[in-house]
């Protein structure tokens, strides 16, 4: 379904929402073959293709690249995610940004870092019918203020801080807040607090649906984390296929016969 009503449907039929997140054509189209409900143009792009250390030096015109390459193939829902002070600046520049997305990209959504200290901003886009997923728990544009990637809602006033952070998020009119890293217990809890679904990524179970980056699921990741899983490893399966290319082109076995004019 290319509309955002899944997110409603899949939640009132109980049924778990799939997210996944993509970066290019290649893995969109492959994306669309799977039966996910939506894709995610994270800004986990800059950690995962352009090699930083983290989500901080992403761009807007990174961004707009990635999602337009998604949103070329895309059969689903694409969702972009907005980069670190692309709209914390304020509500004019966050309203033009977003806009970028959906404008020049063809994206359906954009999803924003944060709770209380937004919801001017998630209002304003919310009233410029810009659809805006939310994203509270562990926030990787705060990893400068945070120190480390760290589990978050342990405590029971970091519980309710979240679920006051989803509560007022949700008044805004966001239409799914993603739970990054939050202590199972409390992503459940949030999640039956909720009218909208809840998209958890380190999260547990019992949030409305999860979503992984493409690059953990494949073992294209430079490490495994506790908060992925990986379904197959491809990066073994790379580094075979180079090495016989370069040991084929070196013994004069590629090209072949059937590869040649
Ligand atoms: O950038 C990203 O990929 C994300 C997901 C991990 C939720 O924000």
């Amino acid at each position: 379904m290319h509309s955002l009503n899944v997110f409603t449907k899949l939640k009132n039929e109980n049924k778990p929402i799939v997210g996944i997140t993509a970066y290019d054509a290649c893995f969109s189209t492959l994306i669309n073959e799977n039966n996910a409900d939506f894709i995610l143009v994270g800004d986990s792009v800059g950690n995962v293709v352009a090699g930083f250390e983290s989500t901080i030096p992403v761009t807007m015109e990174q961004m707009l690249y990635h999602t337009n390459l998604v949103t070329k193939k895309a059969t689903v829902p694409v969702i972009a995610d907005m980069p670190f002070l692309s709209y914390e600046i304020d509500e004019k520049t966050a309203l033009i940004n977003a806009g970028r997305f959906l404008k020049d990209c063809g994206a359906h959504a954009v999803k924003l870092e944060g709770g209380k200290e937004i919801i001017e901003t998630v209002k304003k886009l919310t009233c410029a019918n810009i659809p805006v997923m939310g994203h509270i728990g562990l926030q990787p544009q705060a990893i400068l203020k945070l120190g480390s990637y760290k589990i978050q809602g342990r405590t029971k006033q970091q519980a309710e801080e979240l679920l006051e952070n989803a509560l007022a998020l949700e008044a805004a009119g966001v239409f799914a807040i993603v739970l990054e890293c939050v202590v199972a217990e409390t992503a459940t809890m949030i999640t039956e607090k909720l009218n909208i679904p809840t998209i958890g990524i380190g999260s547990g179970n019992g949030t409305s649906g999860q979503i992984l980056v493409i690059h953990d699921i494949l073992g294209l990741s430079s490490s495994e984390k506790k908060i992925a899983k990986q379904y197959v490893n491809l990066k073994e399966e790379i580094n075979k296929a180079l090495k016989k290319y370069a040991e084929e082109v070196r013994e004069k076995i590629f090209p072949g016969i059937d590869n040649s004019f």
